[in-house]
């Protein structure tokens, strides 16, 4: 496969090629090269406040421990005990004085130390050295804003470096909403799909129109004016379908960083111009929008860290979860205000309640179309057929600014073209120094 690559994604012709969807081998590599070495999401501060508060996160296929220290700080290591790999803890979140495992009884501090071992004297005749079989920690472990991130990777640059400005600004612009924390009660569950599909179409401003027709028709998302309605979907007949999304006109601003973080959506103030609707997205005051910056508080959209963090502009995070080639889990995280009011949290959780999750429209909507995709890319002669990402191609400019690659065209396909490339220079295993070059574009669109 890894002679294959140039071939699988292919920038020129905007193609890419079915069989990364449901192939295992180029499931095991994206393991072994992506999620083996990125930085990756565990969770938010606010959700373990208190010392022995923990948390199970998920690192590519292993799952992690997140705990309070009892010093404050955080520490992570594997769910997998250091005897015969029981996983020491079953609950996915809790408080406890330490972890015991339930197999033959190992008990493991707060630190990951092996601290209990039943018989230590009677069976092991006292020859076990305790000190030599703590619980496997992750390599490097750092929180930006609240938001704890850890890799497996003892060469991965620092987080901020990791971010980079495109990242950075990604998890600012939830941050900046507020004294926020993380609503209890994380919302998991599984879609039959491979986790690409979950991740490009965070970009896909194409799909609205068509796939959340529904979502229209109910009022979900708020009802456009009669001009958001111009550049709308045409059946063939030349009938309106009624329920378009976005002028086809419409700047759509794409911002990509190293490593393949990218930003994308609709630019805010040529939404405001030409509907004369606020648009439903980030509104920061001016304090805050003066802290995000010019770039930051332009973007109507979604935010996106390499490889599966997603932050939406309803104020909430999703991590999608990739579980085997074809299997996805998709787990939500609400955020709120602090020192919002009971009515403003009540009104905001039912928001992102009834967009995703598990009873959320949209995702319901987005998930079965993921699934037919996925499916389809398993059978002889249709994973020959390749896909296409060709929307914008050859006729958009990049603009170079404050550390971001800046693409303002109409609605387009780059970002999803480019995280693809991202994908595929991960897959070639570069050294940082490499990689960070190899997935910043320069003049390629
Ligand atoms: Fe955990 Fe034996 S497997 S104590
Ligand atoms: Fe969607």
């Amino acid at each position: 496969v890894v002679d294959q690559l140039d071939s699988l994604v292919s920038l020129e012709r905007g193609e890419i090629d079915r069989r990364i969807f449901s192939d295992q081998e180029i499931f095991n590599l994206e393991m072994k090269h992506i999620f083996g070495r990125a930085w990756l999401f565990l969770c938010h501060e606010s959700q373990i406040p208190k010392r022995g508060d923990f948390f199970e996160a998920p690192m590519g296929t292993d799952n992690v421990l997140v705990v309070r220290q009892k010093d404050g700080g955080i520490k992570a290591f594997l769910n997998t005990c250091s005897h015969r790999g029981n996983a020491v803890c079953r609950a996915e979140e809790g408080n406890v004085r330490n972890f015991m495992c339930t197999y033959h009884g190992w008990t493991f501090g707060l630190d990951g130390e092996l601290v209990g071992v039943p018989g230590s004297s009677l069976f092991y005749k006292d020859k076990l050295d305790r000190s030599k079989y703590p619980l496997r920690k992750v390599a490097q472990l750092e929180s930006y804003r609240g938001f704890v991130f850890a890799t497996f990777d003892e060469t991965a640059p620092p987080l901020p470096e990791y971010l980079g400005a495109t990242g950075r600004l990604g998890l600012d612009l939830l941050a900046e909403r507020g004294d926020m924390e993380v609503i209890p009660g994380i919302q998991k569950f599984t879609v039959k799909t491979n986790w690409k599909f979950t991740v490009d179409n965070v970009f896909d401003y194409y799909h609205p129109q068509i796939t959340h027709m529904s979502a229209f028709a109910l009022g979900l998302i708020p009802a456009p004016p009669d001009n958001y309605m111009e550049g709308g979907a045409k059946s063939e007949t030349g009938a309106n379908l009624e329920v378009p999304f976005l002028p086809t006109d419409l700047h759509n601003v794409v911002m990509v960083g190293e490593y393949g973080h990218a930003i994308s959506g609709p630019d805010q103030d040529a939404l405001e111009v030409s509907t004369g609707v606020e648009p439903f997205a980030w509104r920061h005051n001016d304090e805050t929008q003066a802290r995000l910056g010019r770039h930051g508080s332009r973007v109507a959209g979604h935010p996106h860290i390499f490889p599966t963090t997603w932050v939406t502009a309803g104020g909430q995070l999703s991590l999608r979860v990739p579980r085997e080639p074809g299997v996805t889990e998709i787990w939500w995280f609400s955020f709120r205000d602090k020192n919002a009011s009971p009515e403003e949290n009540a009104a905001l959780l039912s928001s992102h309640i009834h967009f995703f999750g598990p009873a959320g429209l949209l995702e319901q909507e987005d998930g079965e179309n993921w699934a037919q995709s996925t499916l389809q890319t398993k059978g002889l002669r249709s994973r020959e057929v390749p896909q296409l990402l060709k929307m914008g191609l050859g006729t958009s400019e990049v603009v170079k600014d404050d550390g971001l690659a800046i693409i303002d065209a109409p609605i387009n396909e780059h970002a999803q073209l480019w995280t693809y490339h991202s994908w595929r220079e991960w897959l070639r295993n570069p050294t940082w120094e490499e990689l960070r070059e190899r997935t910043v574009p320069h003049d390629r669109f």
